[in-house]
């Protein structure tokens, strides 16, 4: 063939070289099964492919290599995980549905190992969990390890918690309970003590073409001309000299090597990583710093065309082997193009399927600060929409520290200054701003003012200063704010996830510093050990845990009825003239519909029947949600202050 031309000539006998190669390694029905699939998908793979190694390799040797790695990996496939596939393939629209529910937590600091996981899965459950996201588990370097993103052996588990045997069982479990796993894949890079890395070290040229090294700082020094830095306090710089080595490309911190993904050696070794992932139950994979994985000189090295093809050849042949796992982008980029990870590219091209609503999680903590809803309408309603057959993944917290994703254009638009807006987000969050009810820190000072922030939900709204003031109006405040911002997160559209201990209000770790390797980066403070005592204490009427774990419950268990909120139903925010209200409709093609309405002011709202009238909405048969959030009377539905209200329209 001549390279880089995807004739269907090449698809034949691509597609021939499979069905002969799964016949003799598969038994029926799998080895028609795959066929079928490789027959859907591949021309997905290929056109990408092509365009990416199309100039260094016969891609279609390529692709068969990557084919005999497929059919082997799917015979190994357990019967659990292929009727899970098959199961998916028929509904594929599976993670769509209201009834998924996230939750976030590190083996380590959760439950100590894989093993005492398992019998922690009622707690899980009676959340009403139907997604479990696993931070790192894959064997990091030993010392720092960038809370597991560097990652020594893809075989193998932090021994800390378990062996890969643990993972496995770990999984089935999880299935049995209708719950899907969703673990890191770190696919930018490897730990410098990675075996790749050791034998390019060594001088083996192959691995050596794994990473991106140079002999000095020439091309560093152009590509740095136009890189950001991620990590400015942390490891200054996109590049560190390796004796022995040269300079080797490190976007995060120096013992984190970037792949080149220019290298098809390099896209061959990840897929198998995925592949064994998913036949050990993963059901998701978070696709870690996917934004990075191209690298372009005169560009910020993020977000590159290339990416995207990598990201959908990816999609594409994991759709052959392991059709029931999904992608999820952890893309923290400008909103306009974030639907790219989810394959929104003028027309739809099949890429990741799930993504991080990074927008939604810091117009949460905008509209906190602020007490007015406008700057969210404005940046949710003009930003793309996810395509139809993917879905958000939405939260109010996460592990990293909040950015500060505001835009110019959406700031302008409401009257603001995008960077003294980001500034004042910044300084509100750290606590300098007067009246400020937050105890974050500041993560990694920027030059600008608009430095990102550190803190659990909890401290951020405000629960850390008024347990120590004593003050129960404050708590009380504090909790509603926690609860007002999870409400969203339950119903503005895609998958929520409960972050550990937000269910409990636990706030920030302050002894965070102590364990070794933490001390300078304070992230840390958000990732508190689980406290059991805590957990506990929501059983107990009166506590502050009863209270926030009861809500997260209510929250998953009307979600899980309304199928307004699957992840596919349309959202629209409102504009009903009321600064500190943030109103939303959500609308499922079944006909059914969902008004939402939160005080996001924090001052309590009497909103009449005549203003949802004069909005188009019929006055509902109103059903709230939201124990002591909400009431109905008088022609008009009464929030408390940070109250909320789910009120399910009538059908078309
Ligand atoms: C992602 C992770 C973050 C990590 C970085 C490098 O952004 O969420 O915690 O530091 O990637 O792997």
């Amino acid at each position: 063939m001549t390279h880089g031309s995807a004739s269907d000539d090449v698809v034949r006998r691509l597609l021939a070289g499979a069905v002969a190669d799964a016949a003799g390694r598969l038994a029926e029905p799998d080895a028609a099964a795959f066929v079928l699939r490789a027959q859907r998908w591949l021309p997905d793979a290929l056109r990408p492919l092509e365009a990416l190694y199309g100039d260094r390799v016969d891609v279609a040797e390529l692709v068969r290599d990557l084919l005999d790695d497929a059919v082997g990996l799917v015979a190994e496939r357990s019967d659990e995980l292929r009727a899970l596939d098959r199961q998916r393939e028929s509904d594929p629209d599976w993670f769509q549905e209201s009834r998924m529910v996230g939750y976030v937590c590190y083996v380590d600091r959760f439950a100590g190992t894989l093993t005492a996981m398992r019998s922690h899965l009622d707690y899980l459950a009676e959340l009403g969990t139907t997604y479990l996201h696993l931070m790192p588990v894959l064997a990091p370097r030993e010392g720092e390890s960038d809370g597991g993103y560097a990652v020594a052996d893809y075989d193998a588990v932090d021994p800390r918690i378990g062996v890969i045997g643990d993972l496995t069982a770990l999984a089935s479990d999880l299935h049995r309970r209708g719950i899907a796993l969703c673990v890191d894949l770190v696919l930018n890079h490897t730990a410098r003590e990675h075996p790749w890395a050791q034998r390019a070290l060594a001088g083996d040229p192959r691995f050596r073409d794994f990473y991106l090294v140079y002999p000095d700082r020439l091309m560093p020094d152009a590509f740095e001309a136009t890189l950001p830095e991620i990590f400015p306090g942390l490891a200054p710089g996109s590049f560190t000299h390796v004796e022995g080595l040269g300079w080797v490309w490190t976007t995060f911190r120096e013992f984190q090597w970037d792949l080149n993904y220019a290298n098809p050696d390099v896209f061959r070794a990840m897929l198998r990583t995925m592949l064994t992932l998913a036949n050990r139950g993963a059901d998701i994979l978070r696709l870690d710093a996917a934004p990075f994985l191209w690298k372009r000189l005169g560009t910020d090295c993020q977000d590159q065309p290339e990416t995207h093809l990598l990201l959908q050849a990816f999609r594409a042949m994991l759709s052959v082997a392991a059709p029931g796992v999904l992608l999820k982008a952890e893309a923290m980029v400008a909103p306009d193009i974030l639907t790219r990870y989810l394959g929104d590219h003028g027309e739809y091209c099949r890429e990741c399927d799930l993504a991080y609503d990074n927008q939604l999680m810091v117009m949460l903590w905008s509209m906190l600060a602020t007490g007015t809803s406008d700057l969210a309408r404005q940046a949710l309603t003009r930003r793309p929409a996810a395509p139809r057959s993917t879905s958000w993944v939405t939260y109010v917290r996460g592990h990293d520290d909040i950015g500060w994703a505001v835009a110019d254009a959406d700031a302008a638009a409401v009257g603001l200054d995008g960077p003294a807006h980001r500034r004042f987000l910044s300084e509100f969050y750290d606590g300098t701003v007067p009246g400020s009810f937050a105890e974050g820190d500041v993560f990694q000072a920027s030059p600008t003012g608009a430095s990102p922030i550190s803190g659990t939900t909890a401290s951020l709204c405000g629960v850390g200063i008024a347990l120590e003031a004593q003050d129960e109006v404050a708590l009380d405040l504090a909790l509603s704010r926690l609860e007002a911002l999870y409400s969203v997160v339950f119903s503005f559209g895609g998958i929520p996830l409960v972050y550990m201990g937000d269910e409990l209000a636990l706030r920030n770790d302050p002894a965070w510093a102590d364990e070794p390797g933490h001390g300078h980066d304070n992230r840390w403070v958000h990732r508190p050990r689980m406290d059991w005592a805590a957990a506990e204490r929501r059983n107990q009427e009166g506590t502050a845990e009863s209270r926030v774990f009861a809500t997260m419950k209510v929250l998953a268990a009307a979600r899980g009825e309304l199928s307004a909120l699957r992840s596919d139903a349309s959202s629209t925010v409102l504009d009903l003239g009321v600064p500190g209200l943030l109103a939303y409709v959500r609308g499922a093609e079944d006909g059914s519909g969902l008004l939402a309405l939160v005080d996001i002011g924090g001052n309590g709202q009497v909103v009449g029947f005549d203003i949802l009238r004069s909005a188009g909405f019929d006055v509902p048969a109103i059903a709230v949600v939201g124990r002591h959030t909400a009431s109905v009377a008088d022609d008009a539905v009464h929030l408390r202050p940070y109250g909320f209200a789910w009120l399910p329209l009538p059908r078309d």
